[in-house]
């Protein structure tokens, strides 16, 4: 698969997932994502909300497409998940005690200004998902966001808050389904969205980009000793040509496969959305700890 191109599943058919995630449950990946399968609307850089679509590979590359997993309710306009909405960078992780499959996603009005979070549940990992709720997280802005599943299995929900100022970080209940209370603020005042977290060594790193709406722009990344802890900002990751526009791509998912880590990225076509491009590069560190990412013209999978 050429990185940076639109990827076609093992049917022929351009692979609709953007703002994704990939969650491995049974030996197989599950990538859920953002179905953008229309033309935009008319004089505009959105397309209806159709849905969150599922893949699932064996190798990263042979991706069957098992539908959508959350579907658009067209004929009640008051719902969250009418057309007329906003659905972005849904995130799936699996819960051992309740054996549920939670989906946290950015649900918003067409203008932006809802900045709410869509939380559902699925028995199986190929749904179908059922919307729970829709709530602003200690009634705060919700925009782009993610999901981190840590090793003692709690997580934490991380978004761009107040005006996409700040990240917050915010710990889920026991079942995923809610916020437990407490939270912390990372990067204030910095404008970073499309957080993607990990952990290597003694660390948890959370790489963002800049706030350019589909325009591609710097990544930066952070560390922190704990995840609720002080995140300190060291540098952009990137490295070699086009490094100072993320390879003309935006951050979207850090997954781990052979025991590496993958940074997933979404290359938007702003004017024909459905046509946005995907890659995914490996994560490097040296032996200081430093991040770095480098282009790769192609992605072979595992
Ligand atoms: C950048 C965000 O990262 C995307 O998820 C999307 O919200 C666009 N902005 C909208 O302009």
């Amino acid at each position: 698969m050429k990185n940076g191109q639109q990827w076609k599943d093992i049917h022929g058919n351009y692979i609709q997932a953007h703002g994704g995630c990939i969650l491995k449950y049974n030996g197989i990946y599950y990538w859920y994502g953002e179905h953008k399968g229309a033309d935009n609307c008319p004089n505009s850089r959105r397309v209806d909300v159709i849905g969150v679509s599922c893949y699932i590979s064996k190798n990263l590359v042979d991706w069957e497409y098992k539908g959508l997993v959350l579907e658009a309710v067209k004929d009640n306009p008051e719902s969250y998940l009418h057309p007329s909405k906003v659905l972005e960078r849904p995130k799936v992780i699996y819960n051992a005690k309740t054996q549920k499959f939670v989906m946290w996603m950015h649900m918003d009005s067409a203008d932006y200004k809802l900045a709410s979070a869509g939380i559902a549940i699925a028995d199986k990992p190929e749904g179908p998902f059922r919307l729970l709720k829709v709530k602003r997280p200690n009634n705060q802005e919700l925009r782009d966001m993610t999901l981190y599943k840590d090793v003692d299995d709690i997580a934490y929900l991380i978004y761009s808050t107040d005006h996409n100022n700040t990240i917050s970080i915010d710990k889920l209940t026991e079942d995923y389904t809610d916020l437990e209370g407490s939270y912390t603020f990372a990067m204030v005042n910095q404008m970073r969205e499309a957080a993607a977290v990990c952990f290597h060594g003694n660390k948890y790193y959370m790489v963002t980009s800049g706030c350019t709406g589909w325009k591609p722009n710097s990544t930066l990344y952070s560390t922190s000793d704990h995840i609720m802890g002080s995140w300190k900002l060291i540098d952009n990751p990137c490295e070699g040509e086009n490094y100072r526009i993320t390879f003309y791509g935006q951050s979207t998912y850090i997954f781990e496969a052979d025991n590496r880590l993958f940074l997933m990225l979404d290359h938007w076509n702003a004017n024909d959305l459905k046509c946005s491009g995907y890659s995914i590069l490996p994560i490097e560190f040296d032996e200081d700890g430093i991040m770095h990412i480098n282009w790769c013209s192609d992605w072979d999978g595992i």
